[in-house]
């Protein structure tokens, strides 16, 4: 497929483009075996609740039908442009209109992707969507203190620890910290995170 053919293809449906991704909104499409098997392998969801229980096709349907109509929580699908492939999800959620913050979450399902900059990419993408486009004031997340990959790709795009609960998440028969992250939209308007 040469390049004007597949841009055609992806660019009815992207709504953020990125150099090697884009962000479209996840469709009823996206349920697929793939998708679940990302949400039943316990080394992708080690630091994310999804895995603490099993996940069937009809709960990835239910999530779907809540998440389309949410008026607080915006969710994207990950796609790796080349392949034009879903490759993980990434939202906004917990959007507060009043006061204008929201929680970052991501999930780069396929383990192929991890570790090469795909994280980043996407966050600074919705980093710019939340910001620029509606404004927001603040975005926020959270993180087991142990995800290291996590935190590190945070700390490229711009988010700085603002705190930590002690031993408040249990992994491994251990308890370990929750890291508290944010970024505030006069910070990334500094430009040195775009
Ligand atoms: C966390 C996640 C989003 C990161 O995305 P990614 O595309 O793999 O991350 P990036 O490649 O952008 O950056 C990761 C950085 O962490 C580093 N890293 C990876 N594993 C690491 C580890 N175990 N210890 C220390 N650093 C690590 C990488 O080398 C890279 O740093 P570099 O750019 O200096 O080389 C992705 O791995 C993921 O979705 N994991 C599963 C779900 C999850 O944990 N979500 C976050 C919940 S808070």
């Amino acid at each position: 497929m040469n390049d004007k053919v597949s841009k055609k293809i992806f660019s009815s449906k992207a709504f953020l483009v990125g150099k090697r991704l884009y962000l479209r909104p996840l469709l009823k499409s996206d349920i697929t075996k793939r998708y679940l098997s990302w949400l039943n392998d316990a080394e992708v969801t080690r630091y994310i609740e999804t895995g603490l229980f099993p996940v069937t096709e009809k709960d990835l349907e239910e999530f779907y039908k809540k998440i389309r109509v949410s008026k607080t929580d915006i969710m994207f699908a990950i796609i790796d442009k080349k392949h034009d492939l879903h490759i993980g999800n990434i939202k906004l959620g917990g959007i507060k209109w009043v006061h204008r913050f929201a929680d970052l979450g991501i999930m780069i399902g396929d383990k192929a992707y991890w570790g090469r900059g795909y994280g980043e990419e996407a966050c600074r993408l919705l980093l710019g969507y939340a910001f620029n486009r509606l404004n927001l004031n603040k975005v926020t997340l959270g993180s087991y203190a142990t995800n290291l990959a996590a935190l590190k790709t945070y700390k490229k795009v711009g988010f700085k620890i603002e705190g930590r609960i002690k031993k408040l998440l249990s992994i491994d028969g251990k308890y370990v910290d929750h890291v508290l992250m944010g970024i505030l939209q006069s910070e990334y308007n500094k430009k040195a995170f775009k």
